[in-house]
């Protein structure tokens, strides 16, 4: 599939990157800057881990497992779940693995990532159990759009569609990611930045081709509607994670 997706004239497009728009958090700033302690990191990422890092492969397989026989849809699936189960296609590891791999290179244990849903705040708690939900509930347009566009995209998503933004590679966005700038994370812990860098385009060309040759106008609004409600728990999840680090809205907005 190409890379690039021509979402002119085509109105499920733009809601659904108006939704993409605002994956944006006041709490950011402060997570690609230095200041943070090794416990609030350890906070942020552990809620990462738990909520849909560790099971995303699995997500993905319910979406897969509740698609019609649409071929291309049904392949652009099992190629994403593929690279996010085992690596294949960036001959890496699977990516929960590699996660675990960045934070040994950050000095944190695995022991100290297993599962512990008691120790999530309840907003981290709902957010996963929805996702789970969504990902096995018709209409599967929904969970597709859910998984690879929400949880997969970011707030870049309308310029990364659009050829305008280029998402940094390889060593490139190794060598400038945060946590080896400012945290001393070993670029060789990095393989998940780099399997991102090596395959996510091709993914993100995807999970936008499968909604919107998909959808029918009937249910763009269910759609739409679902990326909304993702949207809201993400940022509760978001405000949920920054108070249990400490962080303030204010003193980010001022700062
Ligand atoms: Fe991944």
């Amino acid at each position: 599939m190409s890379t690039l997706v021509s979402t002119s004239g085509r109105p499920l497009a733009e809601r659904l990157l108006g939704v993409m728009d605002q994956k944006h958090h006041w709490a950011y700033p402060s997570l690609t800057r230095p200041g943070l302690t090794r416990a609030q990191l350890l906070v942020h990422f552990r809620h990462e881990y738990m909520v849909y890092v560790r099971d995303f492969p699995v997500l993905l397989a319910r979406a897969l497992g509740q698609t019609p026989p649409i071929d291309d849809v049904r392949r652009a699936l099992a190629e994403n779940l593929y690279e996010e189960q085992t690596g294949g296609l960036s001959r890496s590891a699977p990516h929960p693995e590699l996660f675990l791999r960045m934070m040994e290179g950050l000095g944190f244990s695995r022991s100290e990532f297993v599962d512990d849903p008691g120790s999530l705040h309840p907003s981290a708690r709902a957010y996963r159990e929805w996702l789970s939900d969504a990902s096995a509930a018709s209409p599967w347009q929904v969970a597709v759009a859910v998984l690879t566009i929400f949880v997969e995209g970011s707030v870049n998503e309308r310029a990364e569609l659009a050829g305008t933004f280029q998402r940094a590679r390889g060593e490139d966005a190794v060598n400038r990611h945060p946590l080896v700038l400012h945290y001393g994370c070993p670029p060789p812990a990095m393989q998940l930045v780099r399997a991102h860098g090596d395959v996510e385009g091709a993914h993100r060309a995807d999970a936008w081709k499968m909604v919107l040759e998909h959808t029918p106008a009937g249910l763009e609004e269910v759609v739409v509607a679902a990326t909304w409600r993702a949207h809201g728990l993400w940022s509760t999840y978001r405000d949920g994670v920054a108070e249990r680090m400490g962080l303030s809205s204010v003193a980010a907005r001022a700062g």
